[in-house]
């Protein structure tokens, strides 16, 4: 088969402005067309605006202006927004366009000359909000029960599609392909839907006399095309249907991304559509839930929407994207909380992978001046089981996220990237370096840069920038993708200087986020502070871990203060303290204490200390009393 990818995302209207529901599934669509072009996949991307029907002609009339140019503003403002947050998409294609339009017309021909359009009267009750009319069955006490609005009963001639034609083909379909619409709660929801009762016909026109903002129909030009049968079509018009080398190419490969609340028209109108022109079906259905937030946070009136652009601003775009593809387990609802955004940029960027890039590198100017060091075949430290878990992680993230399952994805490669912290942990390179034992410390650095390198590429679709900057300091040249390689952990040059990288993923502090909060709720925050309280969020800032002392010496001239040499799990340091009077040096080594690890370097008696353990003292003459933690406490483990 050909490895050939196509990728959608709704086309979304432009009544209103993007919020993070659209910039979640262009995100997942922007991530899945770049890890299929990771494998080796010819891979397109599309995505747009949906333009015609009531909807917009209200939002327009609303303000002031024509359809047309309404469209065009907000249109703008869907692309701009992509092409900042540095989606990277082949083609935006607008409903309104001359092409789309054409192509349209075209297929409508079509299943009008297959004899599937009639034309009839129609009773029903209409919902703008949807765009669609609802059965009785289908309202909640006479109301739409998405747009909680009373629904009116409209009655009109119309052009009917023969939709219900194809209602056994359909189900047969779906059953005989159970991946065709994923995941299974979705497939379920349109095989119910389809062996409920009879499928209704579908109307697909709109009288001019009642709306004009939209495609005329072929073959009556008194009637333009219901907005859905209009919109579905954006999918091969983009590609050039019928004669385009780009249609001819991706079609049959095509991947749609949706949300939950719009799996009827993607389910069963638009396969019907396509099986009734005589085009291919496309390749799966793919279904995402939905992000939920605070009403009141997400309120227009309060002014206090929370728009894409400004979480990239405010984050990152690599932390927004790693937030949102790993924090929704696809199919089901998320939860939407800028303190989750702040969790995981803390614990799985700056802890887990920044500080292992960090250790890493920092070891690397330490003891090799910045060099990629030889690889010691006599001192493999274990790269064989490094290569092996590499390769499960790898193929575990590949298999997850090429199935839309980001989360479990990337839940195998942080996996990988947790145990190469524990291999510093393990191997304990300053430790090495001490002992002089070279060639091992050359070998575990090696498998550090190289599993870090293949990291950054594996992880490039998702940490679109932080992974470039990596690899670019890693190597001299991008090197063309064979997972083979990747996995075989050969990839980087011995004697090449690795370049600065910087802080990859800065730690922040919930106290910004707290703090905008805190304009809301002045009256707590003061409060709190008039009680001496601090935030979680504040404590949380303070990076206390366990560290063990290897050695304890006293310093000339002071009564009162040591120098320590701990392990603080993340490094060797020194710390100074005053804890002279109250311990001998030689009691120390091999005490486990606490030490707080991210304090400000401080010159104490013309000796720079890096961190504060520690001690304990009930009275200010007390001599204080060093916290100790039990031996099965690990090193470097994290007070939380
Ligand atoms: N114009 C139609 C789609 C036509 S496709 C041929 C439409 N547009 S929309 O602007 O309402 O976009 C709906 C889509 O936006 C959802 O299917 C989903 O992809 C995304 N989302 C909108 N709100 C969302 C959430 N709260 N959560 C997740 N995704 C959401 O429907």
């Amino acid at each position: 088969m050909d490895k050939v990818f196509y990728v959608t995302t709704p086309i979304y209207y432009v009544n209103a402005e993007p919020h993070i529901g659209h910039a979640y599934t262009t995100i997942l669509a922007d991530f899945m067309c770049r890890l299929h072009r990771m494998l080796g996949y010819d891979s397109y991307f599309l995505t747009g605006t949906d333009e015609h029907g009531d909807k917009i002609n209200i939002a327009a009339r609303d303000h002031g202006t024509t359809p047309q140019e309404y469209a065009d503003r907000i249109s703008g403002i869907f692309k701009k927004t992509w092409e900042d947050m540095g989606l990277d998409f082949n083609d935006f294609i607008r409903t309104s366009e001359q092409r789309h339009e054409q192509v349209v017309r075209e297929i409508l021909q079509k299943v009008y000359d297959s004899g599937d359009i009639y034309f009839g009267s129609y009773g029903g009750y209409y919902c703008v909000g949807c765009e669609r009319f609802f059965t009785e069955k289908e309202m909640v006490d006479g109301k739409c029960p998405d747009h909680d609005r009373k629904l009116d009963y409209i009655e009109e001639k119309n052009y009917f599609f023969k939709m219900s034609k194809y209602q056994g083909w359909l189900t047969d379909h779906i059953t005989a392909n159970p991946d065709f619409i994923r995941p299974e709660r979705y497939r379920n929801e349109v095989l119910s839907m389809l062996r409920g009762e009879a499928l209704e016909d579908l109307c697909i026109s709109r009288p001019k006399t009642r709306l004009s903002w939209g495609i005329t129909l072929p073959f009556d030009e008194n009637f333009v095309t219901y907005v859905w049968f209009d919109a579905l079509i954006n999918y091969v018009s983009a590609l050039g249907y019928p004669d385009g080398e780009k249609y001819k190419k991706y079609w049959s490969s095509a991947q749609h991304i949706i949300a939950k609340d719009i799996v009827k028209p993607h389910g069963i109108f638009w396969p019907t559509m396509l099986k009734s022109a005589g085009l291919p079906l496309y390749g799966n259905l793919n279904v995402h839930g939905y992000w939920n937030m605070d009403e009141a946070k997400m309120s227009k009136s309060l002014g206090n929407v929370v728009r894409p652009l400004d979480l990239v601003s405010r984050y990152g775009g690599d932390q927004i994207r790693y937030f949102f593809l790993r924090e929704m387990t696809f199919g089901n609802d998320a939860r939407f909380s800028e303190d989750v955004i702040v969790d995981r940029i803390n614990y799985d960027l700056a802890n887990d992978l920044g500080n292992l890039v960090n250790r890493t590198l920092n070891m690397l100017n330490k003891f090799f001046d910045g060099k990629v060091p030889a690889f010691e075949p006599g001192e493999p430290a274990d790269r064989d089981e490094i290569r092996k878990r590499l390769r499960s992680s790898a193929e575990g993230y590949i298999s997850f996220a090429s199935a839309f399952q980001t989360s479990l994805g990337i839940e195998r490669m942080w996996e990988f990237v947790r145990h190469l912290n524990k291999y510093i942990d393990q191997y304990k390179p300053w430790q090495l370096s001490k002992e002089g034992r070279t060639a091992a410390l050359s070998s575990v650095m090696r498998n550090l840069l190289e599993s870090i390198y293949s990291v950054a590429f594996l992880l490039s679709p998702m940490l679109v920038n932080s992974s470039a900057v990596l690899m670019s300091a890693m190597r001299r040249s991008a090197a063309e993708f064979d997972l083979e390689s990747i996995l075989s952990m050969e990839q980087l040059e011995e004697g090449y200087r690795i370049k600065e990288v910087g802080i990859l993923f800065p730690r922040l502090e919930k106290a910004a986020a707290a703090e905008e909060e805190g304009k809301n709720d002045g009256a707590k925050k003061e409060k709190t502070m008039e009680e001496g309280l601090v935030d979680i969020q504040d404590f949380a800032k303070i990076d206390i871990r366990v560290a063990k002392i290897l050695k304890a010496e006293r310093i000339e001239g002071s009564d009162k203060l040591l120098e320590l040499q701990v392990d603080s799990g993340l490094d060797e340091r020194t710390i100074i303290a005053g804890i002279a009077q109250a311990y001998d040096p030689e009691s120390l080594p091999g005490k486990k204490i606490l030490l707080v690890a991210n304090l400000k370097p401080a010159v104490i008696f013309k000796k720079k200390s890096f961190g504060m353990l520690l001690a304990a003292k009930k009275d200010r003459g007390d001599r204080p009393v060093l916290i100790e933690v039990h031996e099965s406490v690990p090193t470097g483990a994290r007070l939380s």
